[in-house]
């Protein structure tokens, strides 16, 4: 538990010592030190007085400005959020250095059209901001940069100011002076975000605070966090591929099954309305192994790309790799394919790819994989106005996925003219111009693509 911090003041002029001393340097003073608490380390005083103050009321009587929300001008953004900043809220932005997070964060404070935005930047100085800041779009003549990292000054500079949203990058280089500890420790990463809790809820402004996230998680930060904030988005992507997904894992105002879609490319983010456009690529030469499943993220449905490679096993143990795919349920497939398909695949190499460097957990893409396995395998080109949305079942059933609607109105949408689904779904809504195929075992999808 931290202690309060206190120094000796002299009582005559006001200055400051660690220690007692009997003469004073700045006044000429004798005897006038005493000491004093400069700063209290948890606010349990005032927070008693509040709630002294406070009556419980009836939830009919309460007034809410929830509904004045604040609209980030990021169309994603504000999707993900619910329909805009809650005022007083707090948002904790979280993602592996190197995503994006101070992009997505600028690129916010300059589509605020003149709406007072403070940023607040730890890692970089006003003029680096600057020089990114003209890379990006947008220009907002009331946006504000400080390069700060004392917590005091950046709540007093935005009292100073009072902005519409305030932006700290990142909680892990803040400081408090209350504590001793330095910045990015958990206590002080504790405090900080607790200090601008305070400040919004009082103020009423949204603050957003960026957060780092290492691979393994071990850094302190973030994690401990997430029950103090009110939202909690997370940035993924793979640095390699030049999208980024940003989640809620937390939303004390919306909905957490929202996903925001972006692509970075030299001039910052941008939004992405039609994701299907960027994982599949229709143009290229049709080539065997290749599928395309439609699956749902969150709420948004759009098709991926699937490609798989079997090639004969060079050295004595068969090599399976996946990416963007769990290898377990790969190995899982395969065995259903040997087992009720009769497809030997136990002395074979299978390379499985999910294009676009997209992590796909969605049990819907199944059908697409096998179909990919099988095209490579057999080397028959699956053609590309077909699209696949079903489950694979231990005993080679083709099982029902989740919102088969949405899925089926997504691979229309995109053009296509065919999509096999499972047999076991009831009540299917047909979509003009796509020609619905229903299979109901491993055997039907074999002799629907290869007959
Ligand atoms: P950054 O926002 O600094 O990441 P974070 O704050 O999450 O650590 O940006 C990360 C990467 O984005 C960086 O490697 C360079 C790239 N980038 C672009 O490709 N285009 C751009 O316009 C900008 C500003 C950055
Ligand atoms: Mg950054």
């Amino acid at each position: 538990m931290a202690k309060n911090k206190t120094a000796y003041v002299c009582q005559n002029c006001g200055a400051e010592s660690a220690r007692w001393i009997g003469h004073c340097p700045s006044c000429n003073e004798w005897n006038s030190y005493r000491e004093e608490i400069i700063a209290t380390a948890s606010p349990v005083a005032s927070s008693l007085t509040v709630r002294a103050k406070r009556k419980p009321e009836l939830l009919s009587g309460i007034e809410t400005s929830i509904t004045e929300r604040l609209t980030t001008g990021i169309s994603e953004m504000d999707r993900i959020l619910g329909g805009g900043l809650v005022a007083g809220s707090l948002i904790l932005m979280g993602g592996e250095p190197g995503i994006g997070k101070s992009t997505l964060a600028l690129q916010l404070a300059l589509a605020q059209k003149s709406r007072k935005v403070l940023y607040v930047s730890g890692e970089e100085s006003e003029g680096q901001v600057k020089l990114r800041a003209s890379r990006l779009p947008g220009d907002n003549s009331e946006c504000f940069i400080y390069n700060e990292t004392e917590l005091e000054s950046i709540i007093t500079q935005a009292a100073a100011i009072n902005p519409d949203i305030l932006i700290v990058d990142s909680v892990q280089t803040l400081h408090s002076s209350v504590l001793e500890s330095s910045a990015g420790s958990v206590s002080q990463v504790r405090e900080c975000a607790a200090m601008l809790l305070r400040y919004a809820k009082e103020s009423g402004v949204p603050v957003i605070l960026i957060g780092h996230i290492t691979k393994d998680g071990s850094i302190a930060g973030p994690k401990v966090l997430e029950h103090i904030v009110d939202v909690v988005l997370q940035f993924e992507g793979d640095g390699n591929h030049l999208f980024r997904i940003l989640r809620p894992a937390k939303n004390r105002f919306g909905s957490t099954a929202e996903i925001g879609i972006f692509e970075m490319d030299g001039n910052g983010l941008k939004e992405i309305m039609n994701p299907s456009e960027l994982f599949i690529n229709r143009e290229r030469e049709q080539a065997s192994g290749t599928t395309i499943a439609a699956t749902i993220d969150g709420l948004r449905p759009f098709l991926i790309e699937i490609q798989a490679l079997v090639s004969t096993a060079v050295y004595g143990t068969p090599q399976r790799s996946a990416t963007g795919y769990d290898i377990r349920r790969l190995n899982m497939l395969l065995a259903v394919l040997e087992k009720r398909a009769g497809f030997k695949l136990g002395l074979k190499d299978v390379f499985l790819n999910i294009a676009g460097g997209l992590k796909v957990t969605d049990p819907a893409i199944d059908l697409a994989v096998v179909s990919s396995v099988l095209s490579s395998n057999l080397d028959i080109i699956i053609q590309n106005n077909v699209a696949f949305a079903g489950e694979v079942g231990l005993s080679g059933e083709i099982r029902p996925v989740a919102r088969v609607d949405q899925r089926i109105l997504e691979a229309s949408r995109m053009g296509f003219e065919t999509i096999v689904i499972s047999g076991y779904h009831r009540n299917i809504k047909e979509q003009p111009g796509i020609k619905i195929q229903a299979v109901n075992k491993i055997e039907g999808l074999v002799r629907f693509l290869f007959t």
